[in-house]
């Protein structure tokens, strides 16, 4: 493989970026991004990539979400507060189903970028270059909020560095203790619609007093009251990555200063092409969205590119196909990993392959078609004796009516009342739990199936 530097992308085909106007102003924001801070260090880095490792194995079990795109107008504490309350809330219920840790990666402080299926949009007959994400111009339909900004990255910076410092706040400052998380799920389970969730909460209750009994209790022991959160984003604005980008003292390695984890998106997995660039010379843990387009061909070569030492926890696979799909898609794509005897961590995003619009014109996805993708995924892993490493949401800790079904449902109807993303639907918080418990018990027949195999 061709030695790396971290701007070798900008010799390769590039797709999904903008095309800045003022360059003397891109090289001003390039200059001064490449003097503040990155936003995370390597040993962070190398942490995760060791705990999505044991996820390959089946001993993690990965919870990655967030928001689609991070936007500059929604940008509160409380948002921040919510979403990781959330999934605070589903890794707890996951690791009771899994009984293994869970590791907890937010599609936050970083995800501005957004890949688009059009470079233009028409509005009653006027045309636009597409809304990029708040990283790179504005939403707004007129032409001036259309043109990509460069200084826009360093307010995302602002955002990125502002909402990781509350993110590690509250993850040692006692807001992520067991107990309290345990109370809010309770409080989603005493309501009528949820009761058919109230017996596994029962459970984990019991589990808890037995603990606290037995002298494990967060007063004694620190793990009960902090955890581990990562952050992570697509790689896709790659000025923006390229000058967060930082050698690492004690190895000689390049870190992706941006998040501890990043991805490749559908849209930018060109095997030769500048996003594959990028992050192949990079330290961190790499997700790579996988496809109905992903050809078994492409998986081999972007594999040995993207994890050359072939290292356990280095590469999440991200399968996206839609529901349905599973069957068709997932099969041929672990035979290629087996083929190349590869170490890869699968990883199920039941949300981009499910996107539709609804009757009403909003662009949502039915709960039953998340759910019916995960089951999928397990079903295909459960046949094929490999591993469901983890799971991928566009979520929000908000109570927003973006996607509908749940069983506090939310109907076409009433996807008007709170649709606030700035690009794709999200589940809200009680859809999110609600989903949570739904893998757990996924998780908890696949363990079971385990353990009867090896009685049997
Ligand atoms: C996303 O994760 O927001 C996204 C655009 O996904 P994909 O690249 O899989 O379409
Ligand atoms: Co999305």
């Amino acid at each position: 493989m061709t030695e790396w530097q971290k701007s070798g992308w900008r010799a390769k085909p590039r797709v999904q970026m903008p095309d800045y106007t003022d360059q003397a102003k891109l090289e001003a924001v390039e200059a001064q991004l490449s003097k503040y801070p990155p936003l995370v260090f390597a040993g962070e880095a190398r942490k995760l990539k060791k705990e999505l490792g044991a996820a390959s194995r089946g001993e993690a079990f990965l919870l990655q979400g967030g928001d689609c795109a991070e936007a500059f107008d929604q940008f509160s504490a409380n948002a921040i507060r919510d979403t990781f309350k959330v999934m605070l809330q589903m890794a707890m219920v996951l690791t009771f189903g899994a009984k293994v840790p869970v590791v907890k990666v937010g599609r936050m402080a970083g995800q501005f970028a957004k890949p688009r299926s059009a470079p233009t949009e028409v509005v009653d007959g006027v045309e636009l270059p597409s809304y990029r994400g708040d990283i790179i111009n504005e939403l707004a339909f007129t032409p001036e909020a259309r043109i990509p900004d460069p200084a826009k990255m360093l307010q995302a910076y602002t955002q990125a560095a502002a909402t990781l410092n509350l993110l590690r706040a509250f993850s040692t400052g006692g807001y992520a203790d067991v107990h309290q998380v345990h109370q809010w799920t309770l409080g989603f389970t005493d309501r009528e619609e949820s009761e058919k969730y109230r017996d596994m909460a029962n459970r984990i209750s019991d589990t808890l007093d037995f603990m606290k009994a037995a002298g494990v209790d967060s007063d004694r022991a620190h793990t009960l009251q902090t955890v581990d959160f990562y952050t992570s984003h697509e790689s896709l604005l790659l000025e923006y990555e390229e000058a967060l980008t930082r050698q690492d003292s004690t190895s000689g390695k390049w870190l992706a200063g941006s998040g501890h984890m990043i991805w490749i998106g559908d849209r930018t997995r060109q095997p030769d092409g500048a996003h594959v660039e990028f992050a192949r010379g990079v330290l961190n843990p790499v997700g790579l969205k996988c496809g109905p387009t992903t050809t078994a061909e492409d998986l081999k070569i972007l594999m040995s590119k993207l994890n050359p030492d072939n290292e356990a926890g280095k590469l999440t696979l991200i399968a996206r196909f839609g529901a349905g799909k599973v069957g068709e898609h997932l099969p041929r794509l672990i035979k290629a990993v087996a083929e190349e005897g590869a170490n890869v961590t699968w990883v199920c995003d039941p949300m981009h392959g499910n996107t539709i619009k609804s009757s009403t014109g909003y662009k949502t996805r039915p709960f039953d078609s998340v759910l019916r993708e995960v089951r999928d995924f397990f079903a295909v892993h459960n046949a094929e004796g490999t591993v469901p490493g983890g799971v991928h949401f566009e979520m929000t800790g908000q109570d927003v009516t973006e996607c509908t079904g749940g069983v506090r449902a939310v109907s076409e109807e009433n996807l008007s009342d709170r649709y606030h993303t700035a690009c794709d639907p999200r589940l809200n918080a009680s859809q999110s739990l609600e989903l949570a418990f739904l893998v757990a018990e996924e998780l908890t027949a696949r363990r079971e199936a385990q353990l009867a195999a090896k009685a049997g």
